[in-house]
């Protein structure tokens, strides 16, 4: 099969290529998927880096014995072994793997799930590492209520597109902070308020923010105080692009120190996919409440390209790969 394997940490174009590899086998609990589409996230191109260093070894274990990477799937269920009950042969599925940009890839029946009858596969593969991460940080972390006003920043990328949606599905009044050109699409997944950054900085304003998902990190605790409630929630999601050994992780750790001398609390936070939270975004899915924002759509062999698209840093929702 072909699959777009890393030969070592750098720059998208240095590292990796698309190539014939062996397809994945699996053993009596797996299940092999036909890959019909793959979505990228941010992640995964800082997995490609191996930025920050320390992250190596964790950067590694996401990548398949082929040397495959990519994370999150959807497609159609190829095989299933002995053990596997729940999946089989046919069923139209999304949800993780190792090895996910190839044209085939092994997983668990705990890491599918249906794919939503509403969503393509390209939509399907998007709902992904970004998703559970909006959904985690809103419900979870954030423990959004109906009727709070929430502030996303990078509400036009992978994760602020799922958060808008998520937030205005809990029934939150909500702000996006984008750049000009994303003003509409923010608009249009749900946003009451736009704020363009390029025009306008939201930490001059009132205190109005019960929570603020930062999915940039470009702004320090002591500002963003300003603009939220006495005892506001900052979600510290995003940090500049991470350099050398820990550059990058400075941010979130400035973040929580800050917060300890003060009500207004700050912290980051880990997303973890999960066969709960898969079920709860196929609901929402289903039910209309989350629609994934389609970027661009790369073919396989130009999966290098696709990669490095997106980890010059301006997605606009999250851009996928079929095959
Ligand atoms: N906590 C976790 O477990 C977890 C999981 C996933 C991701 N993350 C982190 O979440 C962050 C966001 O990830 P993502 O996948 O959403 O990234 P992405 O898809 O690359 O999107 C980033 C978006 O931010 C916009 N942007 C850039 N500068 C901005 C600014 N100053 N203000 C507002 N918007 C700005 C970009 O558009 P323009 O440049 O056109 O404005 C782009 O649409 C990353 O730092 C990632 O590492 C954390």
């Amino acid at each position: 099969m072909r699959g777009t394997i890393q030969t070592g940490f750098g720059e998208p174009r240095d590292v990796l290529r698309v190539d014939e590899v062996p397809a994945p086998e699996i053993d009596d609990d797996g299940v092999l998927v036909r890959v019909r589409a793959a979505s990228i996230h941010i992640g995964a191109v800082y997995g490609v880096r191996g930025l920050p260093k320390v992250m190596r070894p964790m950067f590694k274990s996401f990548i398949a014995k082929s040397g495959v990477i990519g994370q999150n799937i959807a497609g159609v269920v190829e095989s299933v072994g002995a053990n596997v009950t729940g999946v089989a042969v046919g069923d139209e599925v999304f949800g993780s793997c190792k090895g996910a940009f190839a044209e085939y890839a092994a997983t668990t029946p705990d890491a599918l799930a249906p794919k939503p009858a509403n969503l393509t596969f390209e939509q399907a593969s998007a709902v992904g590492v970004s998703a559970f991460t909006a959904l985690q940080a809103l419900r979870t972390h954030g423990q959004l209520r109906e009727g709070q006003h929430v502030l996303v920043t990078g509400a036009s990328g992978g994760v602020g597109t799922f958060a808008v949606q998520i937030a205005k599905a809990t029934g939150a009044e909500v702000t996006g902070v984008c750049s000009t050109r994303n003003l509409d699409l923010v608009r249009s997944i749900g946003a009451d308020h736009v704020i363009d950054y390029t025009q306008q900085d939201f930490t001059t304003g009132d205190p109005a923010y019960a929570l603020i998902l930062d999915n940039v990190g470009a702004h320090p605790l002591k500002d963003m105080r300003r603009v939220l409630t006495p005892d506001g929630l900052l979600l510290a999601n995003g940090a500049p692009a991470p350099t050398g050994w820990v550059g990058g992780l400075g941010h979130p750790l400035k973040v929580t120190v800050a917060s300890l001398f003060s009500r207004q609390q700050g912290r980051p936070f880990l997303s973890m996919e999960n066969e709960e939270d898969l079920a709860t975004l196929r609901e929402l899915a289903e039910t209309g409440k989350i629609t994934p924002v389609i970027d661009r759509v790369f073919p396989l062999d130009d999966a290098v390209e696709a990669i490095a698209y997106v980890g010059a840093g301006h997605n606009r929702g999250t851009s996928v790969i079929t095959m």
